[in-house]
C-alpha cells in the first residue's frame, strides 16, 4: 500500500528588515516615478508597466523569489521578469476580487509601505483546491497573510488570491512583478 502526497503548491516570502533610511528613499524614488506617469497622462498607475531597474535592490529580490519557486519545483531558472512591473498604491476601499493569471507563470509582491491600517487589504492565497472542498482539505480554504512593510510573497500563477479591502485613509504602496518562463518543462 502507498500513500502519495501529489499536486504541492510552493509559496515563498521572505520578509526583510530595512532600515528607515532605505525605505524613504524607495518611497521618494516610487512617489517620483507615479508623479512622472501622471504628468505623461497615465490615468491608472497601477495599469502601466514599470522598469524596477531605478528602485534599490527590488529586481533582485523579486529574481531570489522566482529563483527559489524555480528550484523548488525542479524547473530551470530561465524566465522574463520586465514585462509585467507595477506599482499598485491603494486608496480606501480597493481590493482586488479573487484571481488567477494565465498569461505568466508566477507573481510577487512586495509591500513598500502599508499605509495606516493594520488589519486590512490582507492578501488571500487560495488552496488550489477552494472550489470544491468539502472533505479531505481541513480548515479554510485560504492562506490569510497580513501585509508587513518589507515582506515579499511569490507564488504560481495557478494560485487564486485576492487582496481584502484596504481600510486606511493613508495610501499603502506595494510592487508586482510577474515573471513568465522562456522555457516550459512539462
Ligand atoms: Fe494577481
Amino acid at each position: 500500500m502507498t500513500i502519495d502526497t501529489y499536486w504541492e503548491t510552493p509559496i515563498y516570502s521572505r520578509q526583510y528588515d530595512d532600515d528607515e533610511e532605505w525605505q524613504q528613499h524607495l518611497t521618494t524614488l516610487i512617489n517620483a516615478k507615479m508623479a512622472d506617469m501622471k504628468a505623461s497622462g497615465v490615468t491608472n498607475i497601477a495599469d502601466e508597466n514599470v522598469n524596477f531597474s531605478a528602485f534599490p535592490d527590488i529586481e533582485e529580490r523579486f529574481k531570489l523569489a522566482f529563483d527559489t519557486l524555480c528550484e523548488s519545483a525542479g524547473h530551470p531558472c530561465n524566465y522574463t521578469m520586465t514585462e509585467l512591473n507595477i506599482i499598485n498604491p491603494m486608496k480606501f476601499g480597493d481590493f482586488k476580487s479573487v484571481h488567477s493569471h494565465d498569461v505568466i507563470d508566477a507573481f510577487a509582491i512586495f509591500y513598500v509601505d502599508t499605509g495606516n491600517s493594520v488589519d486590512s487589504g490582507k492578501l488571500r492565497l487560495y488552496d488550489p483546491r477552494w472550489q470544491s472542498k468539502k472533505a479531505f482539505a481541513p480548515g479554510k480554504p485560504y492562506k490569510e497573510i497580513k501585509p508587513e512593510t518589507g515582506l515579499l510573497v511569490a507564488a504560481p500563477y495557478y494560485v487564486w488570491h485576492e487582496v481584502t479591502p484596504y481600510l486606511g485613509s493613508e495610501t499603502r504602496l506595494s510592487l508586482v512583478c510577474n515573471m513568465t518562463f522562456n522555457e516550459i518543462v512539462e
